[in-house]
């Protein structure tokens, strides 16, 4: 499948997606994968779960569960916040030798969420020290902070983009020594008026081009799952984001990525891994019948 989306009439940016088959990787993994890569060459993988599953591969492909990023459980605030069910969507960054985390605890079917931060010298399980609350949301809030992750720019500018399940996904400037929120004037970057789920969001850099990553409609429903991944890119970080036909990311207009397709169900959960053989998208679906939420990778082809 080819996407082209053009941008601006005098640079044309073309973002190709091949998404053979992906493969079954070895292990089921949980929701929301984020990969990073340790400098010996081992990647770390975290995904959603209640103390944050931790997985570790020397191949991307074979996956071994290391432990949980809290082996003791999730700090008391984030995980009474959630009712002591699953801390979600874990986004793992290695930024100038520290490993930082951010996750987010919500009640179930409200807008009482949050999202927190903690960070590590080695990304390894029983290694984070918990840096508190970075930001929440009550009803009524123009968003829900959940999926929260950490866009560091060419220059090393560093933001949080987040949200939403139902309202958009926004994004916030990062104090890069403290790691939380200089301030709270966010952006609006993508929006659904009216009309269904936007989450996930991921923030990619290339070439002067911002391209925003996001998961829309219904996840973790096995086969039943209408998760897909959309995509619209920006010149400014800040936006306006458009989709393959110039229409604005604000209004509901994102470019189709990937959805479901043979027996691949409900992909979405989406981020990204430089690599040295390419930028990878990790994600998760369903596999034939199978309703556990199973790895997937497939090379980015801009
Ligand atoms: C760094 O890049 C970001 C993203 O493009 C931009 O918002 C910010 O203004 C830049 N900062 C400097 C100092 O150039």
């Amino acid at each position: 499948m080819l996407l082209s989306l053009p941008l601006l009439a005098c640079a044309a940016v073309r973002l190709a997606l091949a998404f053979p088959q992906p493969a079954k990787l070895t292990k089921d993994i949980e929701h929301d994968p984020s990969v990073v890569k340790t400098p010996d060459g081992t990647y770390i993988l975290v995904g959603t779960g209640k103390a944050i599953p931790t997985f570790a591969s020397t191949d991307r492909l074979s996956w071994t569960k290391v432990g949980d990023a809290f082996p003791d459980g999730a700090p008391e605030a984030a995980l009474a916040l959630a009712g002591n069910k699953d801390v979600w969507a874990p986004d793992i960054s290695f930024v100038n030798d520290i490993y930082i985390l951010y996750y987010s605890t919500s009640t179930f079917g409200t807008q009482k969420s949050a999202i927190w931060l903690a960070t590590s010298p080695t990304g390894l399980p029983g290694s984070w020290t918990d840096k508190d609350k970075v930001l929440e949301s009550k009803e009524g809030d123009p968003y829900n902070a959940i999926d929260a992750h950490l866009f560091v720019s060419s220059n090393g500018s560093r933001h949080l983009v987040w949200g939403s399940y139902w309202s958009g996904i926004f994004l916030g400037n990062v104090d890069a020594k403290t790691g939380l929120l200089t301030s709270d004037e966010f952006v609006n970057l993508a929006a659904r008026p009216g009309a269904g789920v936007i989450e996930a969001p991921w923030l990619y850099e290339r070439d002067g081009v911002f391209y925003l990553f996001t998961s829309w409609d219904q996840c973790c429903e096995g086969t039943k799952s209408t998760y897909h991944m959309r995509v619209a890119t920006s010149r400014s970080l800040v936006g306006p984001y458009l989709d393959s036909h110039g229409k604005a990311a604000l209004e509901g207009h994102m470019t189709l990525l990937m959805d479901s397709h043979d027996d691949v169900y409900g992909p979405g959960g989406q981020s990204l891994l430089d690599d040295d053989d390419g930028v990878l998208l990790v994600y998760h679906r369903y596999f034939g019948t199978g309703s556990t939420g199973l790895l997937s990778l497939n090379v980015l082809d801009f």
